[in-house]
């Protein structure tokens, strides 16, 4: 066993290996988006959970789509996407959006959604949300089964109540939708804010702090360790196990 003493947590952990392929589980959490593009006036709408921001200058951030999506070609012959990051509002929305191809049906005008006109492209974005980003297509690079495409952030827009400077998480209402696979969402639940120390003398009682903590929760899990391997060896006594 390891001498480092684990934060909060007397027992040894169970871990379970999981396939190569649960990376993807794992890193799943970030803000769930609507893809909104369209061709010839026609709309469409695609929930995306693999979205990350790329670059600051020039703001680029990518989506990772699957050849398949009816989205994927659209965005392709347009050059242009909007991400539309939903509330729990749109919860029953988004998994509906995400089992449907806009090449068998019109979703937005199956589901009704209101939408108004994005500011820079020729698209959509969707009520019901809380930030709009709209972007130029500037890169599409092939990664493995998926393609990143990479956008060009043209103009963004934000709820002021949900967001300003970052999320304000206020109002359950007005917190962005979490994906975490499956049908399973989520909404962050409150924020923390972490300090950094000033000064060395500072940082080095705040460790001695931390470590002296650290040892007395080991102490108090030893001891528990050591009163329950007492207990259960009293029970096989008193019961008549053998030891295997
Ligand atoms: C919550 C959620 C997240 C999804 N994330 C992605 C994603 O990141 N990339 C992707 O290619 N498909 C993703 N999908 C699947 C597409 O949204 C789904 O295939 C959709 O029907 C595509 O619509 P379209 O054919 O109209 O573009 C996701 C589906 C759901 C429900």
């Amino acid at each position: 066993m390891s001498d480092t003493p684990r934060y909060r947590c007397y027992a040894a952990p169970v871990r379970t290996n999981l396939d190569e392929t649960d990376a993807r589980r794992l890193l799943t959490g970030g803000p769930v988006s609507i893809v909104t593009s369209s061709y010839r006036g026609h709309h469409n709408a695609a929930p995306v959970a693999y979205v990350m921001p790329l670059s600051w200058r020039p703001p680029l951030i990518g989506i990772a789509m699957h050849p398949s999506r009816y989205s994927y070609d659209v965005i392709h012959k347009t050059e242009e996407f909007a991400l539309n990051i939903p509330t729990r509002e749109l919860l029953h929305h988004v998994q509906y959006l995400g089992s449907l191809s806009g090449a068998d049906v019109d979703k937005l005008e199956l589901t009704k959604l209101p939408h108004f006109r994005a500011r820079k492209l020729d698209t959509v974005l969707l009520e019901g949300c809380v930030g709009w980003i709209e972007c130029s297509l500037d890169d599409t690079i092939e990664v493995g089964d998926h393609f990143l495409l990479v956008g060009r952030v043209v103009a963004v827009q934000a709820d002021n109540d949900a967001f300003k400077d970052r999320w304000l998480l206020d109002d359950n209402e007005l917190k962005p939708l979490h994906y975490l696979g499956m049908n399973h969402y989520s909404i962050l639940d409150y924020v923390m804010e972490a300090r950094i120390p000033q000064t060395a003398e500072e940082y080095g009682r705040r460790l001695d702090e931390a470590v002296a903590e650290q040892l007395e929760l080991t102490h108090q899990g030893e001891e528990q360790r050591a009163q329950e391997d007492f207990e259960r060896e009293e029970f096989r006594k008193r019961e008549g196990f053998e030891r295997s």
